[in-house]
Formats: structure tokens, sequence, C-alpha cells
């Protein structure tokens, strides 16, 4: 289940160590699952071991938690696995300006993934496609013979289609088999159906199968997510500017990267700032949605935003967004990671769709953090104030100097920079 509520006010100011208690008290959380989060109960060289090879240790990130989600009428506390400031921050802070309209409402499509067997040689490719086409029905029955558990929780080969590409090879027939993988991201399935067809599939057509293998374009499981923003919650309170205004400059934002691919690949990295952070906090397999998303993002057209932001009638922003989300719940890392078990175990999640929308909930509002921030005082004035602490580290401040120098910073006026970071701790120090 998810959490009662994502409003955690005053959770930055606690300790690592109180966060984590206050997320056990109102998550429900085991005491194995507090300690994956600590360093001491993270991944053990034996796991890591096992998982791939030649394995030397382990490499940490911080685990951040984005409060505020409402998605579905349902609150979420989101864990992020990133290294950079402002992130979880501004995903936090636009997830509280869409609740007046009630939050995220999500459409997810079936957890539909797509295996393709590639035909070559074939002396007639339209005439091997027809006969593919004739054999769905058996080739669907070969393919549910292969993974009869996962027929058996609602899942299973549900489609077959086939076409010619033609290619500096010569022509091929390209089949895809459409699968239900419900819980599962669905590359081991999908592959392995893909595979155990091919002889059936050389037989039909009369010609060699070569690759045999998942498509990470799962234009079939599409996330698809959207939120309405007024006016009013888009200003803060104090500030100068109409909320319509800043609205208007989002849209600004949003038609540029409509229309410019270098500037929509970095709105969508903004997206993606959220939506990978989340699959790694949660063991997922991040480079299979990432270039899900990148080519998704091109699918059909010129490459452009991954998110749709515009006015209704009253004023509001609407932001919508829709791309692949390959994740699940069975299988992969998320079965051994301690930490990825205690993080969906925080998110109340029992899902492959629980977690498929959460992803794109945090990407929508993370695109809005980005498109809000450079449309009115730019990137890095709240970047920066958030990145003083790793500054003032590395200018050598030590212990309790690190949130002193970075408090004192954040008060300064005029632009922080390396070296006003290290003047700071020098006068902090002769103080
Ligand atoms: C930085 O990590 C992400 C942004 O560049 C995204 C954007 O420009 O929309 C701020």
């Amino acid at each position: 289940m998810p959490v009662d509520s994502s409003r955690l006010e005053g959770f930055y100011k606690l300790s690592v160590s109180e966060r984590r208690e206050k997320l056990a008290e109102i998550a429900g959380l085991t005491p194995e699952q507090v300690e994956a989060w600590s360093s001491s109960g993270e991944l053990s060289e034996d796991a890591a071991d096992r998982m791939i090879e030649n394995v030397v240790g382990t490499y940490s990130l911080p685990i951040g938690i984005a409060t505020n989600f409402v998605i579905d009428g349902e609150h979420y506390l989101i864990p992020f696995v990133l290294e950079e400031p402002s992130v979880v921050a501004a995903a936090s802070n636009m997830a509280k300006r869409c609740h007046a309209k009630g939050g995220f409402t999500s459409n997810n499509d079936e957890p539909v993934m797509i295996g393709q067997i590639q035909i070559v040689g074939c002396e007639d490719p339209e005439a091997a496609r027809g006969s593919i086409m004739a054999a769905k029905a058996e080739l669907v029955d070969s393919c549910n013979e292969v993974d009869p558990i996962l027929v058996k929780f609602g899942g299973g080969c549900r489609d077959i289609r086939a076409r010619i590409i033609e290619t500096e090879s010569g022509p091929m027939v390209i089949v895809h088999i459409l699968v239900d993988c419900r819980d599962a991201m669905g590359a081991n399935a999908v592959n392995t159906m893909a595979e155990t067809i091919a002889p059936k599939v050389e037989e039909i057509t009369g010609g060699t199968v070569i690759l045999r293998i998942i498509s990470n374009l799962a234009v079939h499981r599409l996330a698809r997510v959207s939120a309405v923003f007024t006016p009013a919650e888009m200003v803060n309170s104090g500030d100068v500017g109409q909320g319509s205004d800043v609205i208007d400059g989002v849209l600004q934002a949003y038609h540029f990267a409509k229309a410019d691919p270098f500037r929509a690949t970095t709105h969508n990295k903004g997206i993606m700032n959220a939506i990978s952070p989340i699959a790694i906090a949660c063991g997922q397999d991040w480079r299979a949605i990432e270039s899900g998303a990148h080519s998704f993002a091109a699918h059909e057209r010129t490459y452009g935003s991954l998110t749709h932001w515009e006015k209704d009638s009253e004023g509001n922003l609407v932001g919508s967004i829709e791309l692949p989300m390959a994740v699940g719940l069975v299988g992969g890392a998320v079965r051994v990671h301690p930490a990825a078990q205690a993080n969906v175990a925080l998110l109340g999640i029992s899902s492959a769709n629980g977690l498929a929308k959460v992803m794109a909930a945090a990407g929508l509002a993370q695109n809005l953090g980005a498109l809000r921030a450079l449309a009115t005082v730019g990137i890095q004035a709240g970047h920066m104030k958030l990145h003083v602490r790793n500054m003032a580290v590395t200018a050598g401040a030590e212990g309790e100097e690190v949130d002193i120098v970075a408090a004192r910073m954040r008060a300064h006026d005029g632009r922080i920079t390396q070296k006003a970071v290290e003047e700071e701790l020098a006068k902090l120090r002769s103080e």
C-alpha cells in the first residue's frame, strides 16, 4: 500500500538516520529494509559477485526521497538514486503544485513487449510474410507453451505481426511477437519465446532466422500520466510575477523543445533525471528504459519532447507524458538487491504498472521543474544553492563546517563561486 501522506514537512531538516526512522514508521518498513538503506546493510560483496562478472567491489550513490506525489488519488514517497543536486527537491516541489486539481492521473497500456525475429534468405519475402500470418494461431500457441507460468498469471503471447524491410543485406522478413509480460520487465520471457519458435518460423518461411531478441522500443507498453497545475500553484508567496506569466513561459519553453531537437534532447534529459534514478533505485534495467524513451521521442516523427504542455480554457497548465516503460517487479536485480527491495517497499507498489506510473509522474514533474526554472530565474540559482554543500566539501570543509559554509553562501547576494566558498570557509575558521 502507498503511504497515507506524501507531505513530509521538515523532512530535510532531519539527520539521515532520523529520516530512515521516519520513513520506517510511516511506510511500515521492516528493520531489514531500513538497514538496507544504511551503508552497513547495502549490497554485500557476495551478492554483487553473483550479479555480474569479474566483480571488484560495489559503487554507492545517494538515495533521496521525493515527496508530495499524489497519483490516481494515492500518496507516494519516491526513491531516487543519483548524484545531481536539486533534482529531488525540484520533483517534490512540482509534485505539490498539482494538488488543487487532484494530483497526477495515469492511463497506462497493458505490459506488452515486442520480440523480434529476423528472417533472411526468403525466396519470396511477401509469400513468407503471408505464411507467417496464416500460421499466427499456431505460433502464438508455441510461444505460450514456452512459459506456462506467465500464462497462468494472465500474460503470454497476444499477437504475431510480420513486415518486410529493405536493408543493405537485401530484403528481410521481420516478425514481431507481442507478449504480455504482466509484472516482469519481460526480456527473458520474450527472448526465450523468440528463440524457441525460430525453427518453426524457418520451416514456415523457408528462410533463415538470425536475430531473436526483444525490442526496447516498447510502443505497446506506454506509460501515460497527466496533471493540471493552476496559475496560483505556479508561483510562490512573495513572487512578483503572475502565475499566468509563468505558465506562458513554460509553454514557450515547451514549444522550443517541440520545434528543435537540440533543445528537445536536453528537455528529455531533464525528464530522464527522474525516470532513470527511480529505475536504478528499484533495480530496473535503466539502459533499456533510456533507449526506449529516446527512440520513442523520434518514433514516426522528428526527435521531440516526451511531454506535452498546453493551457486549458480556465488558464490552467495541463501537462502529460507518454513513453515506453519496460519495468518489472518479478526477476532481475530487484529480487536480489536489498536497497532496491526497500525502495519498492517504500513505494508500496506490487505491480509493474504501479512502478511505471510513478516513474512517468516523476518525469512529468521533473520536466515542469526544469521548464519553470528555465523560463523564470534560470536553472543555476536553485542548482547552485543545493550544489554549494559539494563546493564546501571541495574547499576542504569538514563536519559541521559544511552546513555552516553552505548556509552562509545561500544567504549571499553575490554569485556562488568556488573561490567565494573557499573565502567563506577561511573566514569561518578565523572566527
Ligand atoms: C539538467 O540536469 C537538466 C536540464 O538541463 C533540463 C532542461 O534543460 O530542461 C535543466
